[in-house]
C-alpha cells in the first residue's frame, strides 16, 4: 500500500526481519519518551525494551514486525500478535520528525489488512495521558473497552471489529 503523505518519498509499509532489531531500538526509545513524559514514567514497558527483548519478539511465531522506510531510514514500526481471532496491536512508533503526516494512520491500517483473515478483532491499549494515540486510534474505529490500573495512572484498552469488504 502506498499513502499519499505530505512528506514526498516511498511510504509502502514493509514487514521487518531481526536485522532491524537496533534500529527499531533506538525508533522505539525515540518515539516513547513524549508518552513517558506524559505519565511522568520512564519505566514505561515500551522503553525498558532491550535488544535481546526485540530480537525475541522478532523469533516469535505469533509476532510480525511492520515498518515503514523512508530513503532507507526506518521511520515508523508497529507490532501485530495474533492469538487466534485477536490480533493486538503493539508498539506503534513513528520517528519524532516524522510524526502527524499520517504515517502511524498508513501503517496501522495496512498492517490490519495485511493480517491473517482468521482476526475478527483488533485490540490495543495505551495510557489514559497519551491524548494523540487516543484521538488517532479513535478515529480508526477503535472503542474503549475497559481500563487497568498501572502505576499512577490507568491504561485505556480499546478494541474494534475487523471490517470485511466484500464484493
Ligand atoms: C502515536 C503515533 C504513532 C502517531 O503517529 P503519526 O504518524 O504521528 O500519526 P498520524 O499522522 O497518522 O495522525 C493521525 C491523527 O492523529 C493525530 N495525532 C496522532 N498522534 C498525535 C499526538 N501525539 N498528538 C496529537 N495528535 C496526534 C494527528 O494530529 C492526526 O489527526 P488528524 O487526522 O485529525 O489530522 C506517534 O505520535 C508516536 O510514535 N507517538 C509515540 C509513541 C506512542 O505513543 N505510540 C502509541 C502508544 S499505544
Amino acid at each position: 500500500m502506498v499513502g499519499q503523505l505530505g512528506n514526498p518519498g516511498p511510504v509502502t509499509p514493509e514487514q521487518l526481519t531481526a536485522a532491524a532489531a537496533g534500529e527499531l531500538l533506538t525508533l522505539q526509545q525515540a518515539a516513547y519518551i513524549t508518552e513517558a513524559r506524559a505519565h511522568r514514567n520512564f519505566d514505561l514497558p515500551p522503553l525498558m525494551d532491550t535488544l535481546d527483548h526485540i530480537r525475541a519478539a522478532f523469533a516469535d511465531p505469533a509476532i510480525t514486525i511492520w515498518g515503514i522506510r523512508d530513503g532507507g531510514r526506518l521511520v515508523a514500526s508497529v507490532r501485530m500478535w495474533v492469538d487466534g481471532s485477536i490480533g493486538e496491536v503493539r508498539r506503534l512508533v513513528v520517528a519524532p520528525d516524522r510524526q502527524g503526516e499520517g504515517l502511524g494512520t498508513t501503517l496501522l491500517l495496512a498492517v490490519e489488512e495485511a493480517t491473517a483473515p482468521e482476526v475478527t478483532t483488533f485490540r490495543l491499549c495505551t495510557g489514559e495521558r497519551s491524548a494523540g494515540p487516543l484521538y488517532l486510534y479513535g478515529k480508526l474505529g477503535y472503542r474503549e473497552t475497559h481500563r487497568s490500573p498501572e502505576a499512577d495512572y490507568h491504561l485505556v484498552h480499546l478494541e474494534k471489529p475487523r471490517v470485511r469488504i466484500t464484493g
